[in-house]
């Protein structure tokens, strides 16, 4: 196992650097309202060297740890609470698996939920630009050239998608439509299966710092990020991030005054993320956002905290 940085505390939130399942397992049971997350994939990126990390694992690798994960999060969340995966399907690469084509994924995620004990109440595909997606990966298949010579080998791009569960159990109402966090109009449109909205509406780093800073971490879209806190949690209540790579979860939750807790790998990510949520704090302080938390208690971590800079 690799040398461990200490966490770091801000006023709402906890970022650990560490393995997710261990970070997990000294955690209060069902102290988390909504998990969104978005797994690393199997040989898809490789984010760091550490064994702990499941983008590095084979698929078999990759499913057992998967499973130390779903039941450590089971416990973690509380009754009634939510959580969002955010994934895609895999590629096939003609060398790597011999063919070229997509490999399922989303079964996968969701056998290992299921098994723990969550249950699947939504899949949402969050629509992506084919356009901007041909140019940036140069894919034959959405190309006009192949459209012209050969329409077989034309099919649309990958989607992302997200899996929302939920735990059994009682959680009081969340009141998101009294406060304002959401009105009639917004619903209708969210409530369709396909989510719309700014593809490069993603949390903005300077350099990570990392040797492989150019291997981010493919970054979830802060309005999606968004749309979770508001429908599926409270003010004052814990969201989490169990491979928070930069801290994009942590911007809409601590924007919207939820408390957020991070846990991540890489060093460099971590620090990132630090930084970045360290500053947004203090920018809502200057607009008193955070003033009515002070109330609320703590993430609920006690070893080796040190505060933000
Ligand atoms: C798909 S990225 C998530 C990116 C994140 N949504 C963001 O906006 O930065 C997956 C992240 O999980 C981290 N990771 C992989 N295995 C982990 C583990 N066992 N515990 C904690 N983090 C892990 C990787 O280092 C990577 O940053």
């Amino acid at each position: 196992m690799s040398e461990r940085l200490e966490a770091v505390e801000g006023h709402a939130f906890t970022l650990i650097h560490g393995d997710n399942v261990e970070a997990m397992a000294a955690m209060a049971e069902g102290s988390v309202s909504l998990v969104v997350t978005s797994p690393p994939f199997e040989g898809f990126f490789t984010y760091s060297n550490d064994a702990g990390d499941a983008g590095n694992n084979s698929p078999s690798g990759f499913n057992l740890a998967w499973r130390f994960y779903t039941e450590q999060l089971f416990r973690v969340v509380a009754p009634g609470g939510t959580v969002v995966l955010h994934w895609t399907d895999l590629i096939a690469w003609g060398v790597k698996d011999g063919f070229m084509g997509l490999k399922e994924f989303g079964s996968r995620l969701f056998e290992s939920m299921d098994a723990a004990g969550f249950h699947l109440r939504a899949k949402i595909a969050i629509e992506k630009d084919a356009q901007a997606v041909a140019s940036r990966m140069h894919l034959h298949n959405i190309q006009f050239k192949t459209l012209h010579t050969d329409t077989r080998k034309c099919w649309p791009i990958r989607n992302d998608y997200l899996y929302v569960f939920q735990k059994d159990g009682d959680a009081p109402p969340v009141t998101s439509f009294q406060r304002g966090e959401i009105t009639e109009a917004e619903w209708i449109d969210w409530a369709r299966g396909v989510w719309r909205g700014n593809e490069t509406d993603v949390l903005q780093v300077r350099g990570t710092g990392a040797p492989d800073d150019t291997k981010h971490v493919c970054p979830l879209q802060l309005w999606v990020i968004d749309r979770c806190v508001v429908l599926w949690s409270n003010p004052g209540e814990l969201v989490c991030d169990t491979n928070g790579g930069v801290g994009s979860t942590g911007v809409p939750a601590l924007r919207r005054g939820r408390r957020y807790i991070g846990m991540e790998l890489k060093p460099e990510y971590h620090l990132t993320a630090a930084r970045t949520l360290g500053d947004l704090e203090r920018e809502l302080r200057a607009q008193q956002v955070l003033f009515s938390l002070d109330a609320t208690p703590k993430a609920p971590r006690s070893r080796g905290r040190k505060k933000a800079a």
